[in-house]
């Protein structure tokens, strides 16, 4: 496994459409095991593959919603597509790529999402909380779109060094 670096706001890369995984091969594993060394190097919670430069369909979640004697686990996205969402939650929301800003985003409380696991076979996932707020906004990278679209307002310096969620 290897870091691969991450881009940042401003470059135009983060603002494409990514193309569908089609083959789901040893360079499409490589990518992911890259993708989860550096999502917990960052110490992230979501990562999708155009902020590593690569313009395909592939995402990862870190599953927090977990017991307390669990541990919180990666989840692999491939060509996702959302199927059902409800509810509502307001709350503070960050980017690897736009690191130090954080903004008040709306997002629906619950997500269900169908998707390709690594070897091409569909499932579907459910997430609730930060994980359904972490789907949508990893989603949304791959066709091109920041957070920043989406904030009612930026937090403050103050805020932000009170301490963000
Ligand atoms: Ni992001």
């Amino acid at each position: 496994m290897a870091l691969r670096n991450i881009v940042t706001k401003g470059e135009s890369i983060l603002g494409k459409v990514c193309r569908p995984v089609n083959k789901f091969d040893e360079k499409l594993h490589i990518l992911l095991d890259d993708m989860a060394e550096t999502l917990e190097k960052a110490n992230g919670v979501g990562l999708a593959a155009p902020q590593v430069g690569i313009l395909r369909r592939a995402v990862l979640v870190i599953e927090t919603n977990v017991e307390e004697d669990e541990e919180e686990f990666i989840i692999e996205f491939i060509n996702p597509e959302i199927i059902e969402v409800s509810g509502e939650q307001t709350g503070a929301e960050g980017c690897l790529s736009v690191p130090g800003e954080y903004g008040i985003v709306t997002r629906p409380d619950y997500v269900k999402a169908r998707a390709q696991d690594r070897n091409g076979e569909w499932f579907e996932y459910e997430g609730t909380g930060l994980t359904a707020r972490c789907m949508c906004h990893e989603f949304e990278h791959l066709d091109g779109h920041l957070f920043l679209e989406k904030c009612e307002r930026m937090l403050t310096e103050e805020e932000i060094s009170g301490g963000e969620e």
